[in-house]
């Protein structure tokens, strides 16, 4: 049985995933800081034909991460897939020279601490789920090649806190996916694209939920998806 932890899946890009990957018989562990939205999620996912249990997880709270992997210990003995999908933006979209070093903190707690910490608690577990995947949702945002290309749309885009902390999100996945290419571990890092989310959806998200989630559940599924990888549903993204 494939065993797939998604962090931040009780809503958003995290919970279509959660139910598309659940309806092609994978065994969600819905990764949720909130006991009653993540039991929410998990009973809308069995409503939709899935199997699926509530791991919680606050991915800046070490407690929650260690009690997370000593459940999924006990409960499944290894982890399949971990898709590290939970991320926030406290920043919006001002310059660097004014942006609060506090606010840049709140995000990169979550966007690239965080997701350093729940992999390295779940690493144990991956490697007896092998062959495993760790799925690193980022941004094209966080691409330092097209935050500097005067012909990007992302060039005069301005939010430091989340751009950094998602290039940041991008070279732990360089560095997991060189370490644990031995162990038969692959790891990738996806950008959705502008979802139309909670998150995505205050901006004026430019898609659905359905293709936000594509490229992250052809991360999950496809055979030979290979390691050290930053992709988008149109194809290769550059760093
Ligand atoms: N939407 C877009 O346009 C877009 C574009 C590019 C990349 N992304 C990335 O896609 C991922 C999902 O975003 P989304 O659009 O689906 O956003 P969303 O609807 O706001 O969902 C974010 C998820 O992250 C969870 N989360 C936040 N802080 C957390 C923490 N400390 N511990 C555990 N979970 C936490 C949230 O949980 P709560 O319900 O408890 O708040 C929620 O489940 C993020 O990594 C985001 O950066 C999104």
């Amino acid at each position: 049985m494939t065993i797939t932890l998604i962090t931040g899946a009780d809503k958003g890009i995290g919970f279509e995933t959660a139910r598309e990957l659940g309806q092609q018989g994978q065994h969600i562990l819905v990764g949720a800081r909130d006991r009653t939205r993540g039991q929410a999620a998990v009973d809308r996912l069995r409503a939709d034909g899935c199997t699926a249990d509530l791991v919680l997880l606050d991915v800046t709270k070490d407690d929650t991460i260690t009690a997370a992997a000593e459940q999924i210990s006990r409960d499944y003995g290894a982890l399949t897939i971990l898709i590290n999908n939970a991320g926030v933006a406290f920043d919006r979209h001002q310059p660097a020279s004014t942006m609060p070093v506090s606010t840049m903190r709140q995000d990169f707690d979550v966007n690239f601490f965080g997701l350093v910490a729940v992999t390295q608690a779940m690493i144990p577990l991956l490697k007896k789920g092998t062959p495993a995947r760790i799925i690193n949702v980022s941004s094209n945002m966080g691409s330092l090649t097209l935050a500097s290309d005067p012909t990007s749309r992302y060039y005069g885009v301005s939010s430091l806190g989340y751009q950094a902390s998602k290039a940041a999100a991008n070279f732990a996945t360089v560095c997991f996916s060189k370490e644990l290419a031995a162990a038969g571990i692959t790891v990738n890092a996806i950008n959705p694209g502008y979802t139309d989310t909670e998150f995505g959806g205050s901006r004026g998200g430019e898609q659905t939920v359905a293709e936000g989630a594509a490229q992250i559940v052809k991360a999950a599924t496809a055979a030979n998806f290979g390691t050290g990888t930053f992709t988008e549903t149109a194809g290769k993204l550059p760093w």
